[in-house]
């Protein structure tokens, strides 16, 4: 039996001290959480880039607890052995320490083993008050989606001197507050190597280049699902869509033509029912 991956055998997994990089992936529902678990990722998180990838919105601020719930609980039935992390949506951790707690329960009861969320020192209370109530928290810090009408856009962060360091102390603060783990988004290489370096938990990157403890990418994007946004960090594995639509439409050309269902791919009756039928039909 594949061993189950726990919080505190990713905490211990900081390169600088000989672990491999960890990988996280996304997903949303059980096959892709078979499919990710299958591939070998330590961690599936079941991010609120489901709002973009799967429900068609243009940013992540329209999903809810209840909907992250709904797809943790999908991604958990999967069993998979990678630790499964839910992600808090906006406004679910923003308005008070109670509603917070009140929140992340709802998660982890939904099958999750830690919850992510974004943000610096204006989150550690909530950092806290999660940690004391034994609940597995990931900081997420630089490119913060959530906060995309506050930075006028999906930007790159810590390109100046200040904004870099002032990273590294919202990265050491999250660590020293108890997160076992925290994302690295949208920000220059050399920032994410500092920040890998001053903090004793891993750090996962996305967009952050390669010194990071660990990368993160979003399934609809390695598998070529998505076709709309392609960021440059993006390296594609695969063209799903492409794929997708090929079978597709050689479906339907044979529904078309009527070599779809052949005598194999349907089910009969046995001649002595067939004709016991045509017997009752015509009394
Ligand atoms: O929601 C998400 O998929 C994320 C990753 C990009 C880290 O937060």
């Amino acid at each position: 039996m594949v061993q189950k991956l726990t919080v505190p055998s990713i905490r211990a997994c900081k390169v600088a001290d000989g672990a491999d990089p960890l990988v996280m992936v996304t997903a949303y529902d059980a096959p892709g959480a078979h499919m990710v678990d299958e591939a070998g990722a330590d961690l599936i998180l079941v991010g609120d880039s489901v709002a973009m990838v799967v429900l068609g919105f243009e940013d992540t601020l329209q999903v809810t607890v209840d909907d992250i719930a709904h797809h943790t609980a999908a991604v958990s039935r999967a069993r998979p052995s990678a630790l499964v992390v839910a992600d808090m949506p906006w406004m679910s951790f923003h308005v008070s320490v109670e509603d917070t707690l009140h929140n992340a329960a709802t998660l982890i009861r939904a099958g999750a083993g830690a919850v992510k969320l974004e943000g610096g020192r204006r989150r550690l209370p909530m950092v806290e008050a999660l940690v004391a109530a034994e609940i597995p928290v990931m900081g997420h810090i630089g490119l913060t989606p959530q906060s995309v009408n506050l930075m006028g856009g999906f930007r790159v962060q810590g390109r100046s001197a200040p904004a870099a360091l002032d990273l590294v102390a919202a990265a050491k603060a999250l660590a020293h507050a108890g997160c076992f783990a925290m994302v690295l988004e949208g920000v220059p290489d050399q920032v994410a190597a500092m920040v890998t370096g001053s903090v004793d938990v891993p750090t996962i990157g996305i967009g952050a280049g390669p010194d990071c403890d660990g990368q993160v990418l979003v399934f609809h994007d390695v598998l070529g699902i998505e076709q709309n946004i392609r960021p440059k960090f993006v390296r594609r594995y695969a063209d799903l869509h492409s794929e997708g639509v090929e079978a597709l439409t050689r479906f339907a050309a044979d529904v078309r033509s009527g070599s779809f269902p052949s005598v194999g791919e349907s089910y009969r009756l046995s001649d002595e029912d067939f004709e016991a039928l045509g017997l009752y039909s015509s009394t």
